[in-house]
């Protein structure tokens, strides 16, 4: 899988496959030679003295036989003659900078080891994991920079994480990217990002590939609703099932950067990592850092085959703990019934009606804690508002049992809100703010200071506590502001561009503690919807809440670009009201249910206020979902029809065993005298006979592909899903 060529100095890392390629020139520069489909072996060993060295490019010293800064590079550092977008920049106290660091030497084990304080894929036993770390120096100051590489081999992902040991003088880093690819031909491609905003995340958005530089970053402390940390890159006419496509995701949950700089020779640098914008890292003798880890597909059939590699190892090796594999709840949440106004009748209402249409767990949401009754106080106080609740966490978590649910309950730990708050009057230094100036708030609210182990250890604490105080079976973890006023009253001038890097590391120590402390509690990650769903929290949480917004309608775009890089199981998906309380619009009860019918679904809306006709809806809805469930979150998924270019929305997942496949379609928007439309579905055995379970009516797989289902004349927000059986 991983293999070093003495003939021709290159190291091969193989999955099942692809092949990804680095050669060492004779001064020791690692170049990037090839990532693509699997190859046999290298035999040009001299590829490199190819490229193009006639040009006005500076030379490095002792080179005429290519310029770093047209060469594809494998780790390109700032200093030196690659003048194109560097991975890597940092500065020593004589002010100068590490020009391109050269090879010493490599190691290739067996299996993965977990990165010191962050999230990272992992091997379980029987995997074929190989890792390979590859390290450079700069000689004159002994700053030492590892590359490590770790190939999943039957998942075709490879990951790749970069650490730095500073054995020399003093040195402040500025940028350490986690991955660089210099991919040739450029022009083929596109860039395809998720953006979006509050309500609307993930919408995608994919561009061709100019000369110049594109990227998407976030600088607010927060992976973010404006763009997600992942990026792909498909030839101009690679669809869901045809053309090469290389993706990039990135276990980070804050400020990072994405993009690809195109040179004038066609190269295209691809690259993800912690943004350098506001970031620094001081280095003393001895000390090291740690990058996130980055997450590699390549696919020859498509985005529909990135979008699969990417769930699997997000699902099967990114995810962890008891809830990884399992049916987790479906469940009824409060907030949108009651948001802060409840009382114990109204939820008690809420949670008998839940308990008739068949529903696991209730959610408690925002406003049971401190003096908490609207968004703009009490954060930080983790005691229950006994005013409010006087039969007590405890109390309710009972009478909810007592029905034969469990219960839950929500957190916004990371926050502490300056009014009414115990913590806030004993600690306002806890907050982040800069000395003598007064923070801005968002959400009325103030954003604890996690680089600091005492706030960490504060909520680790406070959470327990709670979380030990009544029979909680789920919490949803949440965070509704973005950073600023970003400063650390416990670091040095010089570390404050540090703070959002340590903060993290902070988070991380924090989910990792409470969640082994707790393991039979289902945590569910959420940021004001999804403003921070990405790739590291799951990890510690395997599903997040995909959006505030739980209309039928825009959920299916949300879900769609959702759904590029991360799978249906990390979806929290509920059946909200009509009118919508996002975007006022109404749509059929099934329409809604079959939206959120593929995701971890839930309600989000005063049951006791259903008509007994929606209730039986309702209840034959769990119902289909109790079937399915297993399918949509462990089986394979193929998006058919795109919501961002047609007036349809349709997907397919077929089951980790083949044998059923689950047809979920939608209607965007009807037009009278609609198209003649059919839904061919895709990844079915062709020569199997499938039975649609509703009907028995019978087709082979081959049919269902090529021929397909049609769509009839239907109406605006009509859906349906089918479920086909394996004769
Ligand atoms: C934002 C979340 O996305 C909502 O679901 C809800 O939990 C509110 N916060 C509560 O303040």
């Amino acid at each position: 899988m991983i293999s070093f060529d003495q003939n021709t100095s290159t190291f091969k890392l193989d999955t099942k496959n692809t092949s990804y390629i680095i050669g060492m020139t004779s001064v020791g520069h690692l170049l990037h030679l090839y990532w693509g489909n699997k190859i046999d072996d290298v035999c040009e060993k001299d590829r490199f003295i190819l490229i193009r060295h006639k040009n006005q490019s500076p030379m490095d010293p002792g080179l005429n036989m290519y310029s770093t800064n047209v060469a594809p590079m494998e780790y390109p550092t700032h200093g030196g003659a690659d003048l194109r977008a560097p991975a890597f920049e940092c500065v020593f106290d004589d002010g100068s900078a590490v020009p391109q660091p050269k090879y010493k030497g490599y190691k290739i084990t067996e299996g993965k080891q977990p990165l010191n304080g962050l999230p990272c894929t992992y091997v379980e036993d029987g995997d074929k994991v190989q890792s390979l770390e590859i390290e450079l120096v700069d000689e004159p100051k002994d700053l030492h920079i590892f590359l490590n590489y770790s190939v999943f081999e039957d998942y075709d992902i490879i990951t790749r994480s970069v650490r730095v040991e500073n054995r020399g003088p003093k040195c402040k880093l500025n940028a350490c990217l986690s991955a660089s690819v210099d991919i040739p031909e450029g022009r083929k491609y596109d860039f395809v990002h998720l953006d979006g905003c509050w309500g609307r995340e993930r919408h995608v958005s994919r561009n061709p590939i100019f000369c110049g530089t594109q990227y998407v970053d976030m600088k607010n402390g927060c992976s973010g609703h404006y763009h997600t940390p992942f990026a792909c890159f498909p030839e101009h006419n690679a669809d869901e099932n045809n053309g090469i496509v290389y993706g990039m995701g990135l276990m980070w949950s804050g400020d990072f950067i994405v993009g690809a700089q195109m040179d004038s020779y066609d190269t295209m640098r691809t690259f993800i990592g912690i943004n350098s914008f506001g970031f620094g890292y001081t280095l003393e003798t001895g000390d090291t850092f740690q990058s996130p880890e980055a997450v590699l597909v390549y696919s020859n059939h498509g985005l529909g085959e990135m979008s699969r590699r990417m769930h699997r190892i997000a699902r099967q090796r990114i995810c962890r703990g008891k809830f990884r594999d399992i049916e987790r709840y479906a469940l009824i949440n409060n907030w949108e019934a009651t948001y802060f106004d409840f009382t114990p009748e109204k939820i008690i209402a809420i949670a008998d009606k839940a308990k008739e249409i068949g529903l696991d767990l209730l959610v408690l949401d925002d406003g049971w804690f401190g003096k908490r009754n609207n968004d703009r106080s009490s954060l930080g106080d983790w005691f229950v508002n006994t005013e409010k609740l006087p039969c007590g966490l405890d109390g309710l978590a009972n009478e909810i049992n007592k029905r034969g649910m469990k219960f839950g309950l929500w957190f916004e730990p990371e926050m502490i809100s300056p009014k009414d708050c115990k913590l806030y009057e004993k600690h306002p230094e806890w907050a982040l703010h800069i000395p003598g100036r007064e923070p801005s708030l968002g959400r009325w609210q103030l954003t604890l200071d996690l680089s600091r182990e005492d706030v960490c250890d504060y909520i680790i604490d406070s959470v327990s506590n709670i979380l030990n105080s009544a029979n909680i079976e789920y919490v949803k973890w949440d965070m509704n502001r973005y950073m600023s006023d970003v400063y650390s009253e416990l670091l040095e001038p010089e570390r404050q561009c540090e703070v959002k890097y340590r903060y993290m590391l902070g988070l991380y120590r924090v989910m990792d503690t409470i969640t082994s402390r707790f393991p039979n509690i289902l945590f569910e990650s959420c940021a004001g919807g999804g403003g921070r769903f990405d790739l590291a929290l799951l990890h510690y949480m395997p599903q997040t809440w995909t959006s505030d917004d739980s209309d039928a309608v825009e959920r299916l775009y949300i879900q769609y670009g959702t759904s590029l890089c991360y799978p249906y199981s990390s979806m929290g998906a509920h059946v909200s009201v009509c009118p919508n309380h996002q975007v006022g619009r109404t749509t059929p009860l099934k329409m809604r249910g079959d939206v959120a019918l593929p995701g971890q679904f839930g309600f989000e809306l005063d049951l006791s206020k259903m008509t007994e006709e929606e209730l039986a809806e309702a209840k034959a809805m769990l119902k289909q979902y109790k079937e399915m469930g297993a399918i949509f979150h462990r089986g394979d998924l193929y998006r058919i029809d795109n919501p961002f270019d047609s007036r349809f929305s349709s997907l397919n997942f077929v089951s980790e065993d083949k044998n059923t496949v689950v047809l979920c379609r939608y209607v965007v928007k009807a037009v009278p005298s609609c198209p003649y439309k059919f839904t061919k579905l895709q990844g079915l055995q062709p020569d199997v006979i499938y039975v649609n379970r509703e009907n028995q009516n019978e087709y082979s797989g081959r049919f269902l592909m090529e021929v397909g289902i049609p769509w009839g004349y239907w109406k605006d927000h009509e859906s349906q899903i089918i479920v086909f059986d394996k004769k």
